[in-house]
């Protein structure tokens, strides 16, 4: 029997209680998990986030365990599985195991996801040369500021206008001043958080907007 959209959003909630829980099926290192994955609670505000925007197509960069997915997927579900695509980006899920693809699969998510196993670097392009579309991306991969530039770079063509873009970890200098030069030159707008959140979400103008290389702003954070 092919399972309702209700029964495939407990699924996935049973799926992030677990892994919020007892932790992922494999580890690379102690603590990893707890290092690197989005928090639960932050995990919520990004699914209520995508919930408001009522997100269908979510791009996502850097899987790792797959907290984050897990929190995507469930927004995705609760507008309903039509229509509704989470392209995932991250070269790097044998170094877990497979854990975090595992998590998607094994909670019903299969089905909406892809995983793409290539640098976003170089993924992102191809998606946009594609014609791909999104509504709303994560971006929580590479943290080296010219890989956060270039993922921004081209999540500005591939976020619709008007789209969202929500980082993590902006509190490193890194990645804190890739966004700012989008922020001050391109007309990103910080949105305002329903609680609070180490997440940021960034709204882009609608319509998108192409400054002159007169108006540059410099952007160090
Ligand atoms: C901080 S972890 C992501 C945590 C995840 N959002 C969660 O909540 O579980 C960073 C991830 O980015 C991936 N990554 C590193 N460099 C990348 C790149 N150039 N392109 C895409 N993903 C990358 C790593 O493999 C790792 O899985």
């Amino acid at each position: 029997m092919v399972p309702t959209d209700e029964e495939l959003r407990k699924a996935v909630q049973k799926a992030r209680r677990n892994l919020a829980g007892s932790g992922p099926l494999r580890l690379r290192a102690e603590g990893d998990f707890e290092r690197i994955s989005v928090p639960d609670e932050d995990c919520d505000i990004l699914r209520d986030m995508l919930v408001a925007e009522h997100a269908r197509v979510v791009v996502e960069v850097g899987l790792a365990y797959g907290s984050s997915a897990l929190a995507i997927g469930e927004a995705l579900l609760a507008q309903g599985h039509q229509g509704a695509r989470h392209v995932i980006i991250d070269p790097y899920q044998q170094a877990f195991g497979e854990a975090g693809w595992q998590a998607v699969v094994g909670a019903g998510l299969g089905g909406l996801c892809a995983l793409v196993a290539e640098r976003s670097q170089l993924a992102l392009p191809r998606l946009v040369a594609e014609g791909f579309v999104a509504d709303a991306a994560f971006v929580d991969g590479s943290h080296v500021f010219h890989n956060v530039f270039v993922d921004l770079y081209f999540l500005r063509e591939l976020v619709r206008p008007g789209g969202l873009v929500v980082l993590d970890d902006c509190h490193w200098p890194s990645v804190a001043t890739a966004v700012r030069y989008f922020e001050l030159n391109t007309g990103w707008e910080l949105q305002q958080a329903s609680r609070a959140t180490r997440l940021r979400a960034f709204r882009l103008p609608d319509p998108r907007t192409e400054p002159s290389f007169e108006s540059f702003t410099p952007f160090q954070v």
